[in-house]
């Protein structure tokens, strides 16, 4: 559609999703508002472009892809096709999606850091942190794992303990360990480049002010009661990001390049079409929006706006801040099994039903919300299907079977009914204006609700026979009622919204159409709309979740243990030479003692026969007990590179089948084998 002359000039994005994981529902809440955002403006005639790209920097990712057997580049890859497959799926219509890996995003780092240069907003600091000797790298906070200070609990991760949610910092901790291979990380210090933040102190409180809601700005303005500090920009190699200009193995941190993918995603799709894209990012008459959520306020509503201003970049209109989702009453989480992918969802369910919801539980609150697939499936049915819906049915299947499908006037009643829709529309324009969608949706089921009312009192079915044209005149005023409901809810499902103009025979409904009134009009056959949600369903949806979670549960422990048990996940075909390689020795179980502190491991003392002995650290625990090993034979790799783990070095790797813990069987050769007989 074309733009009006009041037309507004509106550029928002969405947080870029890391690319270390799939879209899940949580994803979802985000993309769905702003969805349903840039949808209602397109339809008041505004010009509305909606840009994200995936988040593809820092250690996780580097770290995953090692794990994965693969580079960063191929995995982000993959992840991205996954990505913008799945916001398909849910008619998340950005106008372009790109990736923070891409060579306009390095161009926009280099230009930012490039101003902080020039107006002096650096400043360098040698800082101490935790390196681990043999990974050869530094630590940060989530790749150091130990007992947490507050509870005891074992194996949490550096910054929070899943258990009992305390946060410290890894130094706090006993027996910190690297979690990539366990041994024990040292301090070291390196130069480190940081952005001052308290130069901007006054302007961040006005941008406060101005840009953020009053729940977000309180929250903000605690970082002023001392000095906002200086924020560092700079990590050391190895690291997948953009090298600093300059700087020797010192790289853009990810969150500086992140939100600069804002910006790069935008310049990609304005290069393409012939703009230029400093028109929007520097001129005042465009409206620029972020969508967030509460995690990551610090960054947009702080060095952010600060950035932006340092590079004389115009800083967005309003940040718009949401809580977190909760699944069925709890935070997600993959160990409890409820952590839903957004794909999963989309085999068994269209993305309707879930846009729908998440408008009825949307505003403009800072309060987490959660989706209970219960009520979910109980909401859409009586209110969706039962309510809205009910009355297309109801309305055009009559009129169709005993008036050929023609609409004939509305009648007085009806008449009253349809203004009163209608007049309700600046309402409700004006909630979806201020993001208060789950307004929206009580204004328009409470319309609903009248208009059954109405259909119910007049009891058309009762009268068709005796009284035909007074009765199509109560269909097609229930009708003209369920024309406008669909149309305000355009901007929520969009896929619905198009079934109800084809039943009416007509095109892309914008806001005013909902002024209109159809009398004397052709209806085209009625089709069903949309169908009730079935249990299985949603029994399918957890089920298949608590499976995944399962699988994704056994990698992560299999390899954040670091432990040596065999895993057959890399199916390549390889040459003799290279299974020659492996020097696989009978071992015998001389002792088995399990390790307090670890989970899953077991401190095996085996021998090797004229090899001598060895100490193997197993990740088998959680399937043998260690007095049952102990005269047992089994199978190692004798050649593999000991490995120093946090309990001590390793020597070798037990061979054992199965999918990893606690499906595990450790391999053992017929009787007669020695200790140190080669397996070939
Ligand atoms: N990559 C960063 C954002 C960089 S923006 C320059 C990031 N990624 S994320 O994948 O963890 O989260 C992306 C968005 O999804 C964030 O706004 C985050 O708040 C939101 N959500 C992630 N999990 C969520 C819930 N469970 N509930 C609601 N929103 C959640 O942060
Ligand atoms: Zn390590």
């Amino acid at each position: 559609m074309t733009a009006n002359s009041e037309s507004r000039k509106i550029l928002m994005t969405i947080a870029l999703p890391y690319a270390n994981g799939p879209i899940h529902m949580g994803h979802l809440v985000e993309a769905i508002q702003a969805d349903i955002w840039a949808r209602f403006q397109k339809m008041q005639g505004h010009e509305v472009h909606f840009f994200c790209a995936d988040d593809t920097h820092g250690t996780p990712i580097m770290i995953n892809a090692r794990e994965k057997k693969t580079t960063p580049e191929k995995l982000i890859a993959e992840v991205w096709k996954d990505h913008t497959e799945t916001y398909k799926g849910y008619q998340i219509g950005f106008t372009h999606y790109s990736s923070t890996n891409s060579k306009a995003n390095q161009e926009m780092c280099e230009l930012f850091y490039d101003s902080m240069k020039k107006k002096n907003a650096l400043s360098r600091k040698s800082i101490e942190q935790l390196y681990c000797d043999f990974d050869k790298m530094f630590l940060p906070d989530r790749f150091v794992k130990g007992t947490c200070p507050k509870c005891g609990a074992l194996d949490q991760y550096g910054d929070t303990c899943d258990v009992c949610s305390a946060t410290y910092s890894p130094s706090d901790m006993k027996n910190a360990g690297c979690s990539l291979c366990g041994s024990k990380p040292i301090k070291k210090h390196s130069e480190h480049v940081f952005f001052e933040l308290e130069p901007h102190r006054e302007f961040l409180k006005e941008f406060l002010e101005s840009s953020t809601s009053t729940e977000v700005k309180k929250k903000m303005l605690e970082w002023f009661d001392g000095e906002l500090r200086p924020w560092d920009i700079t990590r050391d190699g190895p690291y997948f990001g953009f090298p600093i200009p300059g700087e020797k193995d010192k790289f853009f941190y990810v969150w500086v390049d992140a939100p600069m993918g804002y910006i790069s995603s935008s310049k990609e799709y304005f290069d393409s079409i012939g703009k230029n894209y400093l028109s929007y990012w520097k001129d005042k008459s465009t409206e620029i929006y972020h969508f967030i959520g509460k995690d990551i306020t610090y960054f947009h509503t702080l060095f952010w706006p600060a950035l932006l201003k340092t590079a004389d970049f115009q800083t967005p209109k309003a940040v718009f801040v949401h809580g977190r989702l909760m699944i069925n009453g709890e935070k997600m989480s993959k160990s409890k099994g409820n952590f839903v992918a957004a794909s999963t969802y989309l085999k068994h369910l269209q993305a309707d039903y879930l846009r729908y919801y998440y408008a009825t539980k949307l505003n403009d609150s800072l309060d987490d919300f959660d989706l209970s697939f219960d009520d979910f499936m109980n909401r859409v049915n009586s209110e969706l299907v039962g309510k809205i819906t009910n009355l297309a049915s109801r309305g055009a299947q009559m009129l169709g079977k005993k008036n050929n499908n023609q609409m004939t006037t509305l009648d007085s009643k009806g008449l009253q009914l349809v203004k009163k829709a209608q007049n309700a529309g600046s309402e409700i324009k004006k909630n979806f204006e201020n993001r208060e969608f789950s307004k929206v949706m009580g204004e328009i089921r409470s319309l609903a609700e009248e208009a059954n009312r109405y259909f119910d009192e007049l009891a058309p079915w009762k009268t068709v026979e005796t009284d035909p044209s007074s009765t199509f005149q109560v269909l097609t005023s229930t009708l003209n009622l369920f024309r406008i409901l669909a149309i305000y809810l355009k901007p929520v499902m969009p896929e619905y919204s198009e079934k109800v103009e084809k039943l009416f025979n007509e095109k892309s409904y914008t806001w005013n159409d909902s002024l209109k009134i159809l009398e004397n009009h052709n209806l085209n056959e009625f089709t069903a709309l949309i169908t009730r949600i079935e249990k299985e369903k949603i029994e399918l949806i957890m089920k298949e979740t608590l499976t995944l979670n399962e699988i994704i549960q056994k990698e992560k422990s299999a390899s954040s243990t670091a432990a040596p048990v065999a895993a057959a996940k890399d199916t390549s075909v390889i040459e003799i030479d290279d299974f020659l390689k492996i020097d696989l020795r009978v071992a015998e179980i001389l002792k088995a003692e399990a390790i307090p502190e670890a989970e899953k491991l077991l401190r095996l003392q085996v021998s090797l026969g004229p090899l001598g002995e060895r100490q193997i650290i197993a990740g088998i625990k959680s399937a043998y007990d260690p007095a049952s090993l102990v005269g047992r034979k089994v199978i190692v790799v004798a050649n593999l590179k000991p490995r120093k783990m946090k309990f001590g070095m390793s020597e070798g790797m037990v061979l054992a089948a199965g999918a990893g813990a606690p499906d595990l069987f450790v391999l053992s050769p017929d009787p007669g084998a020695k200790a140190g007989d080669p397996v070939k």
